[in-house]
């Protein structure tokens, strides 16, 4: 397995030669000591401070085992040899507004159907963090506040318009002390659209500096700016269907590549975007090479899930253009029918790129070359170095699958060492203050325990 691996690794080797074998078995004695010592520690007095994170533990548990055998290391610069992170997720009930956010202003919206489609993330990243063992129900000791909402589901099912949303999110965190505190750095939101944070319009004034998980690294297409901050924010993997990604009896096997129709395909609707149309072009032109079938995804003759992805798994190749956003939810589909995923989305944002070498698992080409010089230089890729891409490609899917986190390898475990590295010792904003005797105080000296809402915002 090449693809993943602990980027601490190749530094210790370099050292190795220097080091007598007497050394080394010393020093991996050490390591192992320190690191059964600090657990020792951490679970007789789980109040102490996490002095393991500053030492430097080659060996220690800092990688994700995966399900289908071998390892994926995360690498340890800046996360940490272990995840130990604690987490507030504010409860539906305690802050007036979320539950608009979450089921609409009448409370009609539910769960089960936001919990479908590619949006489905905003609810899988909740209902997963209310079970996590990295959740506290302390505010004081919390290192990051979760804020729910399903806004996005909310506001296409008419559950709330875009001016409603932004007044209840205004609301929602004018109730949050602890959000007045930090200024919002430790909060975090998720936007599981294209459009990312813009779903809420006012976000720039009031959560540009908290974290947000979004599948999107930009939208240029509509707005002038992009609300995605490649230092503070998250990429998320899209919401593939469930049934795609069971351990059980998925929708639709993979083909074996010899038997697969076409070199690539490309299935989406054009909508006006100019990568979409030269592609759907190019499939006239090469009809046995580019399968681009006028597929419905709306209407009577919507296309089923089963015959999509048979659609799918038909090509060696699953070009992934970018569409009204750079980000496209069948990038991810591809990896679970062994397609490699051609990404012809220049601006395109990656998940987990401190991990992950997409170059071993898929192929980004210049949006300005789309045309028949593509398909030529897909033809000339032989099927062994596709079938090695393939086969890095399941090992690294664990990361795309929202599973309950006994699962070892998900793409909760992959947002959970991202969000160790934002996780401050100390919290504070240009209104926030503090005294010698260590009391947090604002402006007019009032305490941090007597700060009442409606905090004044930004
Ligand atoms: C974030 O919002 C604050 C408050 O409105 C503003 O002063 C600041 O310039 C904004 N920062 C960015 C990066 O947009
Ligand atoms: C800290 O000092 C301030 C100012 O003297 C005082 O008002 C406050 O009560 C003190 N806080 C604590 C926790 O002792």
């Amino acid at each position: 397995m090449g693809s993943i691996r602990n980027k601490g690794r190749p530094l210790a080797a370099h050292q190795a030669p220097l080091c007598t074998r007497t050394h080394r078995i010393g020093s991996l004695l050490l390591v192992f000591a320190t690191f059964f010592l600090t657990r020792l520690l951490e679970r007789s007095f789980p109040s102490c401070p996490d002095l393991s994170r500053h030492h430097h533990v080659p060996t220690a548990q800092s990688h994700v085992v995966f399900t289908g055998g071998g390892s994926l290391f995360w690498p340890e610069r800046g996360y940490g040899s272990h995840l130990s992170l604690k987490i507030y997720v504010y409860d539906e009930d305690e802050i007036d507004g979320l539950k608009s956010l979450m089921y609409g202003r009448d409370g009609t919206i539910t769960t089960e159907a936001c919990l479908k489609g590619q949006w489905g993330t905003q609810v899988k990243i909740h209902k997963l963090l209310l079970k996590s063992r990295y959740r506290t129900t302390k505010k004081e000791e919390a290192d990051l506040f979760f804020v729910p909402a399903y806004a996005k589901c909310v506001r296409i099912m008419g559950g709330l318009n875009d001016k409603e949303i932004d007044q209840t999110y205004v609301k929602v965190i004018s109730q949050m002390p602890h959000f007045r505190r930090s200024g919002g750095r430790d909060h975090i939101f998720v936007f599981p659209s294209g459009g990312g944070a813009h779903l809420f319009k006012s976000w720039a004034t009031y959560i540009n500096r908290s974290v947000i998980l979004t599948p999107e690294g930009d939208r240029t297409d509509k707005k002038d700016t992009s609300s995605f901050n490649t230092w503070k924010d998250i990429i998320i993997p899209g919401n593939v269907d469930d049934r795609m990604t069971g351990t059980g009896a998925t929708l639709v096997q993979p083909l074996p590549l010899s038997k697969r129709k076409y070199l690539a395909n490309y299935l989406g609707r054009a909508q006006g975007k100019v990568g979409r149309l030269q592609l759907v072009e190019l499939a006239k032109k090469f009809p046995e090479k580019l399968e681009s079938p006028e597929l419905k995804f709306s209407g009577p003759e919507k296309l089923g899930r089963i015959e999509y992805f048979e659609h799918l798994r038909n090509a060696k190749f699953c070009l992934a253009p970018r569409g009204e956003s750079s980000w496209s939810l069948r990038y991810y589909e591809s990896y679970f029918v062994e397609c490699i995923p051609v990404i012809l989305s220049d601006q395109i944002e990656l998940p987990f790129q401190n991990a992950i070498d997409y170059t071993q698992i898929s192929i980004k080409w210049p949006s300005t070359q789309i045309g028949p010089q593509l398909l030529d230089y897909l033809e000339s890729i032989p099927d062994e170095h596709i079938e090695k891409m393939i086969a890095h490609g399941k090992h690294v899917r664990c990361l795309w699958v929202y599973a309950p986190e006994s699962v070892s390898c998900s793409a909760l475990h992959g947002i959970m060492w991202e969000l160790q590295r934002k996780v401050r010792q100390f919290h504070q904003s240009a209104e926030t203050f503090w005294l010698h005797n260590g009391s947090i105080v604002n402006r007019n000296l009032v305490e941090f325990s007597n700060w009442k809402p409606p905090l004044p915002l930004p």
